[in-house]
């Protein structure tokens, strides 16, 4: 089979969250340029309208919809609007997140709810709504969660991040348990490090330097890294591929010590 036919998603809907900038701008650009349709999600509209002209101008297909994943009536919100422009989504992309910069004991309840909140409850009430509308269509789909190499190891300062982290891998697997047989696969993304807005001020930092010589392939991830990961999960190219949580992060997790 031909890599261009596996990987297509011409008829695919995409629903990507945290479109605003970083990854998830990223991931709706690739989706747009391999023919599915794709909602651009996240609270900045401006940066959504520009996402959305690029993809425009280059020949893809995409709506802004404003919406805070927190908001579980703007979350239904999105996916009707998405419906009713492109039809039920069959491709989400669960990706809006932060990250977290307080040590545990400075911690306070509200910082470790709000980081919960974003990075696990959301991907949870997302999927439950998309899968629950791919069954009711009839449509088979697929669901990519963007987990973090935090859901596997940890380092000061991210306990509330890696937490819900690993909750994303986890949920990932018990949901494709739940859903493989009616034809809804739900997988997830495992980054490493890559400079976005997330994280660019301490990765730019002499500690950031230093963790990035201590990468086995001696640099972060750059742009189009995720590109392949992401169209193998998203399309017919990855259709038995379901509960896996895939590792992008140049070596990172391998080295204990
Ligand atoms: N960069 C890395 O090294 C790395 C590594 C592992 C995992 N990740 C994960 O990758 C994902 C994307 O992060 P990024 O690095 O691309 O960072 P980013 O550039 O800061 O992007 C985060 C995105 O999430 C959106 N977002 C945040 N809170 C939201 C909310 N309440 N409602 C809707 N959207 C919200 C932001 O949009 P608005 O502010 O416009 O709402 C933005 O589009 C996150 O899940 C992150 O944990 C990143």
């Amino acid at each position: 089979m031909k890599a261009g036919t596996i990987f297509d998603l011409t008829g695919d809907v995409a629903l990507v969250t945290g479109a605003s900038s970083g990854l998830g701008a990223r991931f709706a650009e690739v989706l747009a340029a391999n023919g599915a349709r794709v909602a651009l999600v996240a609270r900045r509209r401006e940066r959504l309208d520009s996402l959305r002209e690029r993809i425009v101008a280059a020949g893809g297909t995409a709506i802004a919809v404003e919406a805070d994943v927190l908001d579980r009536a703007a979350m239904l919100r999105t996916f009707d609007r998405t419906e009713a422009a492109f039809g039920t989504v069959t491709v989400l992309v669960n990706n809006a997140g932060a990250a977290q910069g307080v040590r545990a004991l400075d911690m306070s309840e509200e910082e470790w709810r709000r980081i919960l909140s974003l990075d696990l409850d959301s991907v949870f009430f997302w999927s439950q709504e998309g899968a629950r509308r791919m069954l009711a269509a009839g449509a088979k789909g697929s669901i990519v969660n963007t987990a973090s190499v935090l859901a596997f190891g940890v380092s000061k300062g991210v306990a509330a991040y890696a937490v819900a982290k690993a909750g994303v891998v986890q949920l990932t697997r018990a949901l494709s348990l739940e859903l493989a047989f009616k034809g809804v696969r739900v997988n997830a993304i495992a980054p490493g490090w890559f400079v976005t807005e997330i994280n660019r001020t301490f990765l730019e930092s002499e500690k950031g330097q230093e963790m990035k010589r201590a990468i086995p392939m001696g640099r972060f991830g750059s742009e189009g890294d995720l590109d392949g990961v992401l169209l193998l999960l998203a399309s017919k190219a990855g259709g038995y591929i379901t509960g896996a949580t895939l590792i992008v992060d140049g070596g990172q997790v391998i080295e204990v010590g």
